[in-house]
């Protein structure tokens, strides 16, 4: 039996596309499926101006395949030198649709991040007055917290006073992976979260348990299965506050498969098949289109797409290329590690 569930085109409100060879290797599977992208700013030198989003903008449009419909949305990495007035034209271009808060240190590529709030409050406050999102990277980077437990201590120690600081700014909760960050989410208003597909998939155990397993490895890393299943109840719920950002971040397999692996599950290939298998296995397919298409849109103010996605469920699993090569070595799919029957419709 086949079945079949029409979308509007989604939209993938976290990702990473790189430069150079892994641009063009991957740009492709993401403008496959989605019509949207915010792109994220974390390149050597990090895209810091509103110069820099342009010309990383125009770079992105010649890596897609011709003819392929597919807008990157531009953030710019924010620093403690970022000037408010460069923010401010950047967001007046409409290229640049939010701003990245990475703390130092917390990430890939984030070793020019923030350090000092009070050194940005200028830029935050121009933020604030002009309605331009803030994305943050929500994990503290002092070393005597615990890994698992950077996510929480943020919401408490650095995003809850900001927000009480400056309660007109509009703030994404990136890529949440706790209870605590989906709770905190919920409240809505100028406050919204993403949430990967490889979060509602994994919990720490499959990233452990059995072997180590490097392409389950990414920042914030997978938290307890309690912390996964709040997640599900959070992207299943419809709540406007919750929506796609897949976070799909390639790294090439010898820099993942490696004694001190880099951080990041590349799933722009998969994505829309393995939610729809989420979404279904939690009953709550006709909740997929407000998480995927819908919600994120709407929140950073965006029509919805005109165009559709039909994605089509049959008895077969579905056979997911492994692996997709890019001129800087290969770079592996995202595998759920169990059988998907639901594919997009070509
Ligand atoms: C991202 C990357 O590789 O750029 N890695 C990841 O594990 N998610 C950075 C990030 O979003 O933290
Ligand atoms: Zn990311």
């Amino acid at each position: 039996m086949t079945q079949s569930l029409t979308l509007t085109r989604p939209d993938d409100m976290h990702l990473h596309l790189r430069d150079g060879a892994m641009l063009s290797a991957v740009a492709p599977e993401s403008a496959r499926d989605f019509a949207r992208a915010l792109i994220m700013p974390n390149l050597v030198p990090p895209v810091a101006t509103l110069a820099q989003a342009q010309a990383y903008r125009d770079r992105i449009l010649a890596a897609l395949p011709h003819g392929a419909r597919f807008e990157p949305l531009m953030t710019l990495y924010l620093t403690e030198t970022t000037d408010p007035a460069d923010v401010a034209r950047a967001a007046a271009s409409g290229v640049v649709k939010a701003v990245k808060l990475y703390p130092a240190g917390a990430t890939t590529n984030s070793h020019g991040g923030v350090r000092d709030l009070d050194k940005i409050m200028p830029v935050l406050e121009k933020m604030a007055e002009i309605g331009l999102p803030l994305c943050t990277h929500g994990e503290v980077t002092t070393p005597e917290v615990d890994i698992f437990d950077r996510e929480a201590v943020f919401i408490d120690t650095v995003l809850d006073p900001l927000r009480r600081r400056l309660p007109e700014l509009r703030v994404v909760m990136e890529h949440i992976t706790t209870q605590e960050g989906a709770d905190y989410a919920a409240q809505g208003g100028n406050l919204a979260a993403t949430i990967t597909t490889h979060h509602l998939i994994l919990n720490r155990n499959h990233l452990l348990v059995g072997g180590i397993k490097p392409h389950y490895y990414c920042l914030p890393v997978a938290k307890r299965e309690k912390h996964r299943l709040a997640l599900r109840r959070a992207a299943t719920s419809g709540n406007r506050a919750y929506f796609l950002g897949t976070d799909s971040a390639p790294h090439v397999d010898a820099l993942k498969e490696h004694a001190c692996g880099c951080a990041g599950c590349f799933t722009a290939t998969n994505t829309m098949p393995l939610l729809a298998h989420v979404f279904e296995e939690d009953g709550a397919l006709e909740k997929l289109e407000a998480f995927t298409s819908q919600n994120g849109a709407a929140f950073y103010g965006l029509p919805q797409n005109a165009a559709k996605i039909t994605l089509v469920k049959s008895d077969h699993p579905t056979v997911f290329a492994p692996k997709i090569q890019s001129a800087a070595g290969p770079v592996t799919v995202f595998d759920p590690g169990f059988a998907v029957y639901w594919q997009v419709q070509a």
